[in-house]
């Protein structure tokens, strides 16, 4: 854990915020999302790597140049958003607390970090305040870590469930888009399918192959991610550790601490598909109390973050192109699971956009629950 200073920020003024990784996909992102939910800010600062120093971005109706990152970039910051991978956020996120900044941490470097909050403000958001995190000069800068996209979106629409039932088992399977990997892998999905489409005979391999080394275009793979002892690769391991923190199930804090006592059996398997930028889950339920397919729909009609898609005569369901730069994560095919007993086994089919709720709207959330504890404690 890196050393807690305390905030840096003063409540006479709106935090000074810092994007790291301002130029990727999450990044611009991040730009979009506090412009469009008028986040206060007193200054924006936008880091990343050498390449881009002097490149300029565009915010809101402000054009605004960007640093390099430096070891000496959060000595005026009080909210740092990063996102430009692990590596970074473990070099540069425990500099960046130093200083007195609170960060929001994008990458999974610190995620099962004991003392690390990981935060879906819709499902834990008192997460935040038992860390003591935040921006007031009485509590601690500190990080707290936003999920894994697949994770976050999976519990946006199982959390309600689970309150209400008792999810004991998820068997998930996910179908994930370009945008996870990065803007360099969004650029060649599109010129892969350039390179496809003018092939002789049409839809052809490709050339180009430096962000997966094989072909995306018209085709789909296990996900990129190294696999592990026992099969499984990291993104699929990462859902299943991820949802056990959030849902405060941690092995080592036993059943016992949950609200449910369940610790939720998980098992996942993660696969890319030639999507651009939103990811689609398949999820079957199986749940301790009864939870029928009506009262579920009922549930998630509710739930916040979340749109009911679920039209059975129009065959109308959630699709990744339509979940695509929206707010919300979209949940149909709600459906009896025939397998299990009746009422203790559904079916759902989920879309959600990776960029967006899986990354920086997620973050931004996050950032904006610490504004408003600041003006509860007051
Ligand atoms: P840059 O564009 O200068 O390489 P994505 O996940 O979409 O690929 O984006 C990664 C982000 O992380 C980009 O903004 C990228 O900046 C940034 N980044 C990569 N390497 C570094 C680095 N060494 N220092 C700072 N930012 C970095």
């Amino acid at each position: 854990m890196p050393a807690q200073a305390s905030s840096s920020f003063s409540a006479a003024r709106a935090p000074r915020v810092a994007i790291v990784g301002a130029t990727g996909a999450v990044g611009e992102e991040f730009l979009r999302v506090l412009d469009q939910r008028s986040f206060p800010m007193t200054s924006l600062k936008l880091l990343a790597s050498a390449r881009s120093a002097g490149k300029t971005l565009s915010f809101g109706d402000q054009t605004l140049t960007v640093e390099a990152l430096g070891e000496h970039s959060f000595d005026d910051v009080d909210l740092a958003l990063f996102s430009a991978g692990g590596s970074i956020s473990r070099e540069y996120a425990p500099l960046a607390v130093k200083a007195g900044a609170v960060v929001v941490d994008n990458s999974s470097a610190f995620r099962m970090t004991d003392g690390v909050p990981l935060v879906v403000p819709e499902v834990n958001p008192q997460a935040v305040t038992e860390a003591g995190i935040g921006l007031r000069k009485e509590l601690k800068a500190g990080i707290i870590a936003n999920p894994n996209c697949s994770t976050i979106i999976m519990l946006l629409a199982v959390n309600p469930l689970h309150r209400f039932a008792g999810v004991e088992r998820i068997v998930v399977s996910t179908y994930q888009a370009a945008s996870g990997a990065g803007a360099a892998a969004m650029r060649e999905l599109e010129q892969q399918t350039r390179e496809a489409l003018s092939a002789p005979g049409g839809t052809g391999t490709v050339e180009t192959q430096d962000v997966f080394g094989m072909q995306y275009a018209f085709n789909l793979f296990s996900h990129n991610s190294p696999v592990e002892m026992g099969g499984y690769n990291q993104e699929e391991l990462k859902m299943v550790h991820e949802s056990h923190k959030i849902w405060n199930q941690d092995a080592d804090q036993g059943a016992a601490v949950s609200p449910e006592r369940i610790r939720t059996g998980i098992t996942a398997t993660c696969v890319r598909v030639p999507v651009m930028r939103a990811h689609a889950e398949s999820i079957n339920l199986t749940f301790r109390d009864e939870c029928s397919e009506l009262k579920a729909s009922e549930l998630l009609r509710a739930a916040p973050g979340v749109t009911l898609q679920d039209d059975r005569a129009a065959n109308a369901f959630p699709t990744p192109l339509q979940a695509s730069h929206q707010d919300d994560v979209f949940v149909g095919r709600v459906r009896r699971d025939l397998s299990q007993p009746e009422g203790r086994g559904l079916d759902l089919f989920v879309c959600g956009d990776q960029i967006r709720k899986g990354a920086a709207l997620n973050a931004v959330q996050i950032a904006e629950l610490l504004l408003e504890r600041r003006g509860a404690e007051r």
